[in-house]
Formats: structure tokens, sequence, C-alpha cells
């Protein structure tokens, strides 16, 4: 029983001893409070010369949107900054090994880098909490949302890459009191931005470059340009857009095998036309209006309306021809026509073209006696598969009409004599 008691009391005992084992007793070694200025309000060096050297890394998770009209940019990136606190150091072996401390971020000077490129402010809240280790070393990850600006070059549009900039850089220090630093090379972040990457929706991520402009003057600042590089995925944009665009043309060709006659043919091209102006809105949407070149994609949209604009214009052209020939044809037609078969009649014989010369005439008397070219058509295309049968009708028709011409004669010559007659009564 007394034995236990005094076990008891050597353990406590042991514990006191050891007892720096909680983040609070490194943190009142540290005498780190909340309300401490000598942490939160001035950056952490002992000699104002000395710089704070802040290493950066960025990493890209996703690239969530890039809209060309807007040029803008926007990924999810995730940044982690480290730099020294001279304030900040303990023995890990006095404290059980506790090595490293999160901490509230407000308690602590932060570097204020910035984003250049950078148009709104992100929304999600900045990390709540930063890492300090023994050394000295202050962490602060963060993920964030950037909305962005991004020149893009949409000349090859929809088969373009485009690269995109976030230049960090501190607001007000210069490099005599902030020396920026990435620590990551090229290969290093595209490694590990490929590794992390979640999703990548219309663009893949191709690689992203570290470049760091050292200011050469103290009085300047230091900037590292991280310069992510992305291809488009097309597929979507050739089957939904260039593809619909030549069906049409292919259309529009197709449209010349309508019969000239009656409007279908004209009010056709005008729909299909009306399909392109569609398409051509949308693809007024997309693209940015402030690009100086003109974009390929606009170029073979204006091209392929202007073939069809040019084949509109040709069927209006010819149905204006039609329009005047048959004008022409009413005028004076209807003597022609018979000249022409009269004519005919002396060259007569058995081929097959002469009975569709013969037919054709006979379709211009029918159209003297009220009938329709539409009902002899079908005589017309007869003629060619049964010319025999055809023939024999052929002559028959042909003694009538010479009949019809010889009463005419007649009658002509009647008229005449009974005029002949007037004038003499
Ligand atoms: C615990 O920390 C205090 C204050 O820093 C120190 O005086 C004491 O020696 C430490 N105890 C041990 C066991 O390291
Ligand atoms: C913090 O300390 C824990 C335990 O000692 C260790 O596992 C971890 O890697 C440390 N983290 C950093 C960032 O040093
Ligand atoms: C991006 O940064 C690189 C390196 O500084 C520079 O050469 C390039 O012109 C920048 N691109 C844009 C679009 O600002
Ligand atoms: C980037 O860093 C890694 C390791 O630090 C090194 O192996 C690689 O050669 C470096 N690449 C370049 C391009 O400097
Ligand atoms: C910029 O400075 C860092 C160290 O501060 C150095 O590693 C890097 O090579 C320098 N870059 C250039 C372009 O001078």
């Amino acid at each position: 029983m007394l034995s236990g008691v005094v076990l008891l009391l050597l353990l406590t005992d042991v514990v006191n001893t050891e007892g720096n084992c909680s983040y609070q007793d490194v943190l009142n070694h540290l005498n780190l409070k909340k309300d401490n200025e000598l942490f939160s309000m001035t950056r952490p060096v002992k000699n104002f010369r000395t710089p704070t050297r802040v290493s950066l890394e960025v990493l890209l998770y996703a690239i969530l949107d890039v809209v060309e009209k807007d040029q803008k940019f926007i990924p999810y990136v995730w940044t982690v900054t480290r730099w020294n606190n001279e304030y900040i150091s303990w023995d890990p072996a006095q404290f059980c090994g506790i090595n490293n401390v999160s901490l509230p971020t407000e308690v602590l000077w932060k570097p204020d880098l910035t984003i250049e490129e950078m148009t709104e402010k992100d929304k999600a809240p900045p990390s709540p909490y930063l890492t300090i280790n023994n050394k000295g070393v202050v962490e602060v990850q963060n993920d964030q949302v950037l909305v962005s600006t991004c020149r893009m070059h949409i000349y090859k549009f929809p088969f373009d890459t485009q690269s995109c900039n976030l230049s960090f850089k501190s607001v007000i220090h210069a490099a005599k009191d902030i020396r920026l630093q990435a620590s990551d090379n090229s290969s290093e972040a595209t490694e590990w931005s490929r590794e992390v990457m979640r999703t990548q929706y219309e663009w893949l991520f191709i690689n992203m470059k570290v470049t760091a402009r050292n200011a050469t003057d103290l009085e300047d600042q230091d900037i590292i340009v991280y310069t992510i590089n992305m291809k488009r995925r097309s597929i979507l944009y050739i089957v939904n857009f260039l593809l619909p665009v030549l069906f049409f043309l292919g259309l529009d060709l197709a449209s010349f095998l309508i019969s000239d006659s009656g409007g279908e043919k004209l009010s056709f091209k005008v729909t299909v036309l009306l399909a392109i102006t569609v398409l051509q809105l949308i693809l007024n949407e997309i693209l940015p209006a402030s690009s100086n070149r003109i974009p390929l994609i606009a170029v073979y949209c204006i091209g392929i309306f202007g073939l069809m604009l040019l084949s509109l214009l040709e069927t209006i052209f010819v149905m204006y021809l039609m329009e005047r020939d048959s004008q022409d044809n009413e005028a004076n037609g209807d003597q022609s026509g018979i000249e022409d078969c009269n004519r005919q009649d002396k060259a007569l014989n058995n081929s097959d073209r002469e009975v569709n010369k013969w037919t054709r005439c006979a379709c211009i008397y029918d159209v003297t006696t009220g009938e329709t070219p539409a009902e002899q058509l079908p005589v017309a295309k007869e003629g060619s598969s049964s010319s025999t049968k055809l023939n024999e009708e052929y002559q028959t028709l042909d003694k009538l009409s010479h009949e019809l011409r010889e009463m005419e004669k007649t009658l002509s010559q009647l008229l005449i004599n009974s005029k002949a007659e007037y004038v003499a009564g």
C-alpha cells in the first residue's frame, strides 16, 4: 500500500520532470501569445538589413474555366509559402520531441504576396492555420480559386494551345525586404501538378514553367512567374461546329439537283444559309471581339457562307433568266413553235431523237390548247422507251396535224374570200 503511493508519487514526478510535452509549453517557452505584437506586427528579423527569404511552391489542382470572350483564366491552385522567423526556435529534446506546432495564421507576420493577374478576390477563406517548426521555418498552405486575366491567342481556335501566367510578388516590399524564390523547378512543378490534377474539363494540362525574375536593383521586386500551358480538347468543336457547317455546304451543293422551276430551290438555299448564320452567331458568343487577327475558323465560316451566297445568287439569276425566257415565249412563242415543228416534219424519220423532238413540239401545241406540260411529261418519257409504238401514234398524229393545217389553210382562205366579198360588197 505504501509502496504503491510511493510509486504513484514517483510516477507523477517523472511526468513533471518530463513535463514540457504540450504544444502550449512550446508557446510558453517562445512567449508566443495572441496579442504579442513582436510576432504579428513586423517582419521577424533581428537586423532590419537582413531580407526575409520567402520560398514559394505552386501546384495546379484543376483548370476550372477558360473564358476566351472575357480573356479569363480560372485555375484552382495550391500554394505553399515558407519563410524564416528569427524569433522562433526551440530544442525538440526539451519538449518531448515536438518539432512543429500549428497556430492560427493571425498571430504571426506573413509576407504580403499577391498575384499580378488576379482580377477578383478569392472568395474562399484563407487557410486558418500555419505551421512553425523548431528551426523557425513558418509554412502556410493555401487552396485558391484564382480568377485571373490571360491574353489568349485564338487564331487557331479550336486547335489552340494557351499559356497563362501567374506572377507572384509582394505588394509593397522591395527586394531588400523580401527575396522571393521558387522552391520547385519547372519539371518538378509539372510532374507534381500532373499527380495532383483532379479534373481536366475542356483543357488538357501540358506543363508548368517556373521563371524567377530576380530584381537586380534592391528597390525592385522579385517576381516569380508560373506559366501554365494547356491545350484545348477540340473534338466537340469539330463534331458540333466544323462538321455541321461542312454538311450544310454539302446540302447546298446537293440542292443544285432540285429543279429550277418553282421557288423550292430558292427557299431551300435560303434556309441552309440561315442555318450557317445561326452557327456564326454561336461562334460570335465564343470568340472575343478583341482579337486583331481574324481567326481561321471565322475565315472558314465566312468562306462557306460566301460560297452559299454565290450559289443562292446563281439560282436567283437562273430563275430570272428563265422567267424572261418564258415571257418571251409567251409573246411570240406559238408561231415559232409551229414553224419549228414544220421544219421537223420535213426531216422526219424513225429515229428516237426525232420522236422526242416531236413530242416536245406536241407539248407546245398542247400548251396552246390549254393543257399543262406536266400532263404531257409521261408521254415524252414513254417515247424513249417504246418508240415503235409511239412512231405509229406519231404518224397518225402527224396526219392529224397535217389535216389540221389543211383545214387552217382552207379556213384562212375562206376568211380572205369572205373579207374580199365583204369589201367588195
Ligand atoms: C520545461 O520548460 C521550462 C521553461 O522553458 C524549463 O525551465 C524546464 O526546465 C523544462 N523542463 C524540462 C523537463 O525540460
Ligand atoms: C510535424 O511533426 C510530426 C511529428 O513529429 C511529423 O510527423 C511531421 O512530419 C512534422 N511536420 C512537418 C511539416 O515538419
Ligand atoms: C508570361 O511570362 C513569361 C515569362 O516572364 C513572358 O515571357 C510572357 O510574355 C508572359 N506571357 C504573358 C501572356 O504575359
Ligand atoms: C529540378 O530539380 C530536380 C531535383 O531537385 C533535379 O533532379 C532536376 O534536374 C531539376 N530540373 C531542372 C530542369 O533543373
Ligand atoms: C534568383 O535567385 C535565386 C536565389 O535567390 C537563384 O537560385 C536563381 O538562380 C536566381 N535566378 C536568376 C534568373 O538569376
